[in-house]
């Protein structure tokens, strides 16, 4: 189910690897609004983990999950109406991607729904939307750059 890298899908890691997830200039699509709300994902994800770190995870861990799809919606919706206007070719691939993250976020949301919180699977979601958002912003995001510059709005 999530053991797609090339497909970039959600790619859990089996160990957890540091406690902090931070944007870094790597990541700059150079669309101000996108930028911010990919700063925000990874504050929300930095803040979980170290939620996690002392052991606060359970606490809010629906919390953090609800946010987080939340979130997800109105930040896809904004970069999907933004690679229509800048007439991306990668806008459908964008879509694509966008649903295959909700099709694995879904999943955690539905086994913590039914079996309650589990650590392991806490810290596989966290890590596995690191691990997707940074491929993802890398892969498709980042056309964004070139389209804005080739067909900027008049
Ligand atoms: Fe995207």
């Amino acid at each position: 189910m999530l053991n797609s890298a090339a497909s970039y899908q959600m790619t859990p890691k089996a160990k957890t690897r540091g406690a902090s997830m931070k944007w870094s200039e790597e990541y700059a699509v150079g669309i101000h609004a996108i930028d911010e709300q990919h700063k925000t994902l990874f504050g929300m994800c930095d803040k979980y983990l170290k939620d996690l770190s002392e052991g606060k995870g359970e606490a809010v861990f629906s919390h953090f999950l609800e946010s987080l799809i939340a979130y997800c919606e109105a930040h896809f919706g904004f970069e999907e109406k933004c690679m229509k206007i800048y007439k991306c070719p990668f806008a459908e691939k964008n879509k694509e991607q966008h649903l295959h993250f909700f099709t694995a976020v879904n999943k955690f949301k539905q086994r913590y729904e039914v079996y309650g919180f589990n650590s392991a699977d806490s810290n596989t979601l966290v890590q596995a939307v690191e691990d997707w958002l940074a491929l993802h912003i890398c892969k498709i995001d980042m056309k964004l750059t070139e389209s804005a510059r080739k067909n900027p709005i008049e």
